[in-house]
Formats: structure tokens, sequence, C-alpha cells
């Protein structure tokens, strides 16, 4: 069923964008250009894989994330059933949000001899120093999720260093975030005064993705004239109870002045959603929220009329993507530095059909 999805989602032209090091336009011609992952994993070539010895260090920045939960069952589902390797050489470690304790856990991937580290890293900001260990031990690394500077991945392909990430343009999940509330019947400006007011609940400001999704969701509307008033903007570290605790906060400072929530994740935006019935307020009626994720809970409270909608930050592209350039590396091939999926809009008139293909 899943796999399913992703060909569907391939043939309506997502696909990942392979870039060389420069930031991505995510219009669905360029998409339709780009290289595809392999969806049938029987299309990735394995020759000359050693699947029963090879050893694959993985390391996710933590494992309380909901977010990263999904993708890790994808990544390592794939790499064992669909693609075949031993399960007792897929280690995979909790960097637990401490970048010291992952670090930690990279040096001893490098005495254990891995072969590949996948690696979702507590800092993106430590890239250069990992890639730099790593680099030096000959073992090469996919980046997942958390993406490093440009600067560095520019530096890669400039000195062939084996390094590489795999992620979505967060820049993409921020505008469809913003088009969302542009699609509703007032344009998210409930009380009629002229501009949509709103909070923003932002991820850990240190990821790209926390910084972008911020950024384009209200630059949607600005771009199509749209007057915004923002009336908070918190860090919520992508975390639910901090999505809850902001906005039940906001709510009482604010009341209806609030039109619009954005939250930069759907475990904040579940927070949030605690809090608006907790303080009476109507979804769709008097005022809208969006997170990103289309984790199954947001789904369902979006065909259920308690949220307005989501982006679907497709782990399993972003984990077979992952999982297919660490078999490039593994065959001795190049890897471009930079590789994105795209994102999927998900509102009422698609929830239902999203929820039966990613549950
Ligand atoms: C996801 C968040 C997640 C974060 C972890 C983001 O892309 O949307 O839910 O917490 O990645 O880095």
């Amino acid at each position: 069923m899943k796999r399913k999805f992703l060909a569907g989602l391939l043939c309506v032209a997502m696909g990942v964008t392979t870039m060389a090091g420069t930031a991505t336009v995510f219009a669905a011609d360029d998409a339709a250009e780009a290289e595809a992952p392999a969806d049938d994993a029987a299309a990735v070539d394995l020759e000359g894989v050693d699947l029963e010895n090879t050893k694959i260090g993985i390391s996710i920045y933590q494992f309380a994330d909901n977010f990263m939960t999904l993708y890790r069952t994808e990544l390592v589902r794939y790499l064992t059933e669909d693609l075949g390797f031993n399960e007792k050489n897929i280690i995979v470690q909790d960097g637990k949000n401490d970048q010291a304790e992952q670090t930690n856990q990279i040096n001893n991937f490098i005495t254990d001899e891995v072969d590949v580290m996948i690696l979702n890293l507590v800092q993106s900001s430590s890239a250069p120093q990992i890639t730099d260990i790593c680099n030096e031990a000959g073992i090469p690394v996919v980046y997942i999720n958390r993406q490093p500077d440009e600067t560095e991945s520019d530096r890669w392909e400039a000195d062939g260093i084996k390094a590489t990430y795999v992620g979505a343009d967060a820049r993409q999940s921020g505008t469809f975030q913003g088009e969302e509330i542009l699609e509703t019947e007032n344009k998210g400006d409930i009380n009629g005064d002229g501009k949509v007011s709103y909070i923003m609940v932002q991820g850990d400001p240190e990821n790209i993705d926390a910084q972008y999704r911020t950024e384009f969701s209200v630059k949607a509307l600005t771009d199509a004239g749209v007057e915004v008033e923002e009336l908070l903007l918190q860090r919520g570290d992508w975390d639910q109870a901090k999505g809850q605790q902001i906005v039940q906060d906001a709510l009482t400072q604010f009341g209806d002045q609030v039109e619009v929530v954005f939250c930069n994740n759907d475990a904040m935006a579940l927070g949030a959603l605690q809090a608006i019935q907790a303080a009476g307020r109507t979804i769709n009626e008097d005022i809208y929220l969006v997170g990103v994720d289309a984790l199954t809970d947001a789904v369902q409270n979006i065909i259920d009329g308690n949220m307005t909608g989501t982006v679907f930050n497709d782990h399993f592209s972003q984990a077979q993507t992952a999982a297919q350039m660490a078999v490039k590396y593994l065959k001795g091939e190049d890897v471009a530095p930079v590789n994105m999926v795209d994102y999927v809009k998900v509102t009422a008139d698609n929830a239902a059909e999203i929820l039966e293909k990613i549950k």
C-alpha cells in the first residue's frame, strides 16, 4: 500500500530533485524533470553490495520526536525488508537531543568500522566537524532531515567528500501552509478587519525547517497582497506539550484577535488544538490551524473539521532515498550533494485519501 502510494505521487510529478548544491525551486515542472527515487526496491541495483555483512550506523537526533519515529521505522523497514540488509548490522542510536552524546555515537560507529552512516544531526551546525571526522575515517555520510548550510554541501562537492543530504525544501511546506489559509473563504481574515492576525509556533530555530516554514507561510500571504499582523512568535521546539502551552497563553492574552495559528509541525499543532478547544474556540469558524508532517492524528483531525490543513512531509520517500544514497556510496558511485523530496498539501479535499495511504 505504502509503495503504491509513492508510485502514485511520483506519477504526478513529485519525485526527488537532485541539486548541485544550490537552493531548489519546487515547481511541479522542475520536479517532473528530476531524478525520481526508485519506489520499487527491485529497481535498486544492489549488485556487488554485501547485504549480509555491510554495517550501517544510523543516529536519530531524538527518538522521542513523533515525525522522526515514523521516518526511522520506515528507514529500518526499507533497508531490511525491501533491500535485504542484515538487521543485526543496522545499528540505530538515539542522539537524545544532545550533540556531544551523538558525536560519541558517531565515533563509536568509526571504531566499529561501519561502512556508511545515515545521520540526523542534533545540530546541523555540527556538520562540518562530523563530516571531517567521517571523511578522515573513509566513511561516507548521508545526512537526513536537518540540512547543513549550503556552504557545507558546496564544500563536499568541491572537495569530493563523500557526504550528501536528503530532505525536503521547507520553503515549500511553509508556502503550502500559507496557501491553505488563502484557500479559506475569507483568506484567514475571519473578523473582516482587513488583516490576518496570527500566532506562529516555531520548531527548534536552529533547524532550517523551522526558519523557512516560519518565513514562507507568512510570505505566501503577503505575496498574495494580504496584510498580516504577527501577535506572537514563540519557539515550541517541535514539541506537543510546548505547543499547547504557547497557544493556551496566547489565547488568554490575545483572545478573539487570533485568527490563524501556524505551527511548524503537527505535534505542536495537536497541542495547539487542545488549547484551542479548551478555550472554546471552533476551528474553521472562528480560528484556523495548520501544521506540517501529516501525522495520522492531524490528518484525522482535518477530516473531522478540527484542523484546517497540514503538509505531508513524505518520510517514506525521504527514508527510501536516504537508503538508496547509502547504497550508491557502498557501490562506489557518485552522489549529488543535495537531494530533495516534494511535500504534498493536505486539506479537507484530500485528507481521507492521504490518511488511507499513510496509516
Ligand atoms: C518535522 C518535525 C520534526 C523535525 C525534526 C521536521 O521536518 O516536520 O516534525 O520534529 O523535522 O528535525
